[in-house]
């Protein structure tokens, strides 16, 4: 009763049969638009040969009688044409037929041959993977087809017809797997391997797959796969939970051993630990994974160092090419064979967690901080990559945001129902341990808290027990980035979370940051040097308190603060050049050059909601006290170190016998009465832009003592004295020299010696002495001040 069934949709199917093209002769068919796969061996082109004894349809090439192919070989037909076209309607035909179809019918390829007006009717049914083909005609008697795999008959398609029932169907399942031109049917082995647990097995869909122990197990030798052991080892701060669920807990800042093996020196893991926020308390700061050739840093901001040079993941590749290494969100991740298991690193700044799949039944036996070994903490400090004094311990000011109780508690998370899945695989016991040693003795800031519940789901996924991400089950912590993205912090920073936003950043280590917290200052006091001075700030106590270094700037806003990359100090300058709007005041007994460090750009504006930065930075030059200072000279040039001041400068005053003042005045050049002397004052030091000297006074005394009751003046009130109309003043008050001329003299009734004595001062502006007939006297010269530079000179018979 089924085949009218068959036979109804048949007719339907030929009756919207799609056009189909007309071949006259032995032909190649192009199927690329509906491949068909033959016994598992997938075919783009068919051959159709008309031999005269047979036709054949081939997919491997024209037909060859002698060696055959993977073919349809069937009778010799009358006429030497046929049809060929593609469909996708014959589904419902095959699947009736055929109930060993898995997949459905994507297309198929449709053969017809008018057999003196009798078609016969080959067609081929793409099932994806699987196949399948069926022959039909009208022909009266059997029409039969052999089905060949590589030349040897495999199958016979034969349809028999009687008067009272013509058009018969014939359906064949052509759907296999085929490895090395063996064929294998659906739903068979193909191979296995005992001693690699692998085996091969074509899928009742004619898919080949490759079956073997699980990603985490080993195969025994004997078919049978084990579970690997996964070792963890989870370090947080400056706790340390071993592979056998010990905790340690390290005080200093040195480097350890992590992991090592004496009979595999070529590997081992190193840990440094430096302090953060507190001197007392250790973190974890960085990895050193030695290997073969290989030694790579990793460090506590995320970057990866091979020797002085960070590397890209792709170096890192290239370096060692087993190592898989991944950077997201989370932190670094680090797999690669070590001691011959397969070694996994996390590390996300705070909590590293090393784990090591070893095969089922072997023993570990490695030593370290994670090991096994019964050494002791001082025993595994790595000497070669430990600072000198690592070891010292520093206490610390108590911290009133550390409270015990409330750690403990949040410690205790780890018992409730959120993690009880895990408790029978992992032992919460060590970690809550860790969490609450930790937490009572440091603040919970940077999510130092957060990492111990995050490290024990960390390891109850790396055992399988999935309980979701682990920062879900504990409200107080949400995910942070790990890491200060794009940023190198220098070895006295450590990257951290900004208290002021939350955000991360290059933060002061405890240690380096104490002598500036101490004062309270942001940086190293001002240097003030010969025409410069500078200022140095430190980068990352800038960073805590939220200021952004380059909106730094001084009086004049173009000059800003200079980077330096090695050490995050941000220097700022000025000298006699670029003076940077630097303000110069007198005050009494000093000259102030001021400027400041600033981020505000606008003084006269009344609110700013930016922090505001005012530095100051001041370089002063003392007026040096009046002194006597008595010289003999040896030749004629004294020179006074003016160093009473935080600016030093030098004043020197020499005579000379010409105008030029080239011909110094010696201590044995004779000296004539009324011959014309030069007397340069000379200063070294000072800037020209800025300051003016200005010779006051200069009186000439018989006796060494300035201040003596003979005296004879030579300039007064910066002027020369009106009485003696050989005295002339040059460059007065112009510039940082300036120098007069008189005529030598002898005091009456006193031996050959003269004392010429000079009080000089430091003038800003309006330096310039108003001296003769249109004088204001009223007004009275404006660089006058009590304190001043005072230099004398003696020529001695
Ligand atoms: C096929 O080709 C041959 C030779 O070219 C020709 O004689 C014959 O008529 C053709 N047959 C058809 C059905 O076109
Ligand atoms: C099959 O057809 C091809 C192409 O026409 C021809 O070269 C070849 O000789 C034929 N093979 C046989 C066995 O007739
Ligand atoms: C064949 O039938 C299946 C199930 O009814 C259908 O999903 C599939 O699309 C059909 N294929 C074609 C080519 O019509
Ligand atoms: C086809 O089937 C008929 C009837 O069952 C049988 O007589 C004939 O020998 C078969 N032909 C072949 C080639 O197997
Ligand atoms: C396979 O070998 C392992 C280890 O040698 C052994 O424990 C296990 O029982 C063996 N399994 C079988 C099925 O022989
Ligand atoms: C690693 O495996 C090799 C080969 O099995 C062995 O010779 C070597 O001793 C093993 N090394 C270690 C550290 O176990
Ligand atoms: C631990 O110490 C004992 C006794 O000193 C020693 O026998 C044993 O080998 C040590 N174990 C390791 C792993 O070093
Ligand atoms: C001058 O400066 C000194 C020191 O900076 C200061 O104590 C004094 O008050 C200042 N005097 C005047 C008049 O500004
Ligand atoms: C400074 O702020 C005041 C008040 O807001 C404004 O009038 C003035 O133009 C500003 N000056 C500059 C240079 O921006
Ligand atoms: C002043 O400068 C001189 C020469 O450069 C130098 O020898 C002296 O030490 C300096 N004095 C001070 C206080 O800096």
């Amino acid at each position: 009763m089924i085949r009218p069934l068959i036979y109804l949709s048949a007719l339907s199917l030929l009756a919207g049969a799609a056009a189909q093209q007309q071949y006259n002769g032995s032909s190649e068919v192009d199927i690329s638009s509906c491949p068909i796969t033959y016994y598992g061996q997938k075919y783009e082109q068919l051959y159709v040969n008309f031999t005269g004894e047979n036709v054949a349809v081939c997919f491997d090439g024209f037909y060859d009688p002698e060696t055959g192919g993977d073919c349809f070989v069937g009778p010799p037909f009358v006429e030497e044409v046929f049809k060929f076209g593609t469909n996708t309607d014959d589904n419902g035909t095959f699947k009736r037929a055929l109930q060993t179809l898995e997949s459905d019918l994507i297309c198929t390829v449709d053969l017809t041959f008018p057999n003196s007006g009798q078609e016969v009717d080959l067609t081929l049914g793409n099932f994806g993977p699987e196949a399948a083909v069926y022959l039909f005609t009208e022909n009266e008697g059997s029409t039969a087809f052999d089905v060949e795999i590589a030349g040897t008959k495999f199958h016979t398609l034969n349809v028999t017809n009687y008067p009272e029932l013509v058009e018969g169907f014939s359906f064949l399942d052509i759907s296999a797997c085929r490895v090395s031109g063996e064929v294998y049917p659906p739903d068979s082995q193909v191979s296995s391997d005992p001693d690699t647990c692998t085996s091969v097995t074509c899928s009742s869909t004619a898919e080949l797959r490759t079956t073997g122990c699980g990603p985490s197990e080993t195969c025994q030798g004997n078919n049978t796969c084990l579970m690997d052991a996964i070792y963890t080892c989870t370090l947080v701060g400056p706790t340390v939970i071993d592979f056998h669920d010990n905790v340690a807990y390290v005080e200093d800042r040195c480097a350890y051993v992590v992991l090592s093996d004496p009979t595999a020196p070529d590997y081992r893991v190193v840990a440094t630990y430096q302090e953060r926020r507190r001197k007392d308390v250790s973190f974890l700061d960085s990895f050193i994974l030695e290997g073969p050739g290989f030694q790579i840093d990793i460090r506590q901001d995320g970057t990866v160092w091979v020797g002085d040079t960070p590397v890209t993941s792709e170096e890192l590749k290239q370096l060692v090419p087993d190592m898989q290494f991944s950077l997201d969100q989370d932190g670094l991740f680090f797999t690669f064979p070590m001691f011959n298991y397969t070694f996994s690193l996390f590390f996300d700044g705070t909590m590293a967690q090393i784990s090591l799949t070893v095969p089922p039944l072997e023993e570990l036996t490695l030593q370290g901080l994670c090991g096994n070994s019964n050494e002791t903490l001082s025993d595994l400090r790595f000497s070669d990559l430990s600072a000198s004094g690592c070891e010292i311990l520093y206490s610390d000011t108590p911290d009133s945001s550390i409270n015990c109780i409330t750690a403990t508690d949040f410690c205790d998370h780890l018992l409730e129902d959120a993690y009880t899945s895990c408790h029978s695989v992992v032992d919460p016991t060590p970690y809550i341990s860790a969490c609450a040693e930790t937490l009572c003795s440091y603040p919970s800031v940077d999510g130092v808290n957060c990492e111990f519940p995050g490290a024990y789901g960390r390891a109850c996924s790396l055992h399988g027990v999935d309980i979701g991400h682990y920062w879900n089950s504990v409200a107080e912590c949400s995910p942070s980035p790990a890491f200060c993205p794009g940023r190198t912090c220098t070895a006295n920073e450590f990257c951290g979370e900004r208290l002021n936003n939350g955000q991360t950043g290059c933060l002061c280590r405890a240690l380096f940051a104490s002598k500036y917290r101490e004062t309270n200052t942001l940086g190293d006091p001002t240097v003030c040097g010969p025409n410069s001075a500078s200022l140095s700030l430190v980068g990352c106590l800038l960073e805590e308190q939220g200021v952004d270094y380059s909106a730094l700037h001084l009086f004049d806003p173009t000059c800003t603060g200079q980077i330096d990359e090695q050490n995050h100090m941000v220097t700022f300058t000025y000298d006699n050049i670029n003076t940077c709007g630097t303000l110069v005041t007198a005050n009494g007994s000093e000259i102030i050059y001021k400027n400041v460090v600033t981020n505000l750009n606008n003084y006269t504006n009344v609110i700013t909601r930016r922090d505001q930065v005012y530095i100051d930075f001041t370089c002063v030059q003392t007026q040096p006290d009046l002194k006597t200072m008595s010289f003999r000279i040896k030749d004629s040039s004294v020179i006074v170190q003016v160093t009473s001041g935080a600016w030093n400068y030098t004043l020197t005053m020499n005579a000379y016998t010409d105008s030029k003042r080239t011909e110094a005045l010696g201590s044995n050049t004779d000296v004539l009465l009324d011959q014309r002397i030069w007397v340069e004052l000379n200063t070294y030091g000072l800037d020209n832009s800025l300051v003016s000297v200005v010779t006051d006074s200069c009186w000439a005394t018989p006796d060494p003592s300035p201040t003596g009751d003979v005296r004879y003046d030579l300039i007064v009130n910066g002027c020369p004295n009106p009485n003696d109309p050989t005295v002339m003043v040059y460059g007065n008050g112009r510039g940082t020299s300036n120098y007069f001329a008189f005529n030598m003299f002898r005091f009456t009734g006193k031996s050959g010696n003269i004392y010429l004595h000079c009080n000089l001062q430091l003038c800003i502006s309006n330096c310039v002495p108003a001296c003769g007939a249109r004088r204001r006297r009223s007004l009275g010269p404006k660089y006058k001040s009590e304190h001043s530079a005072f230099i004398s000179m003696a020529w001695i018979n």
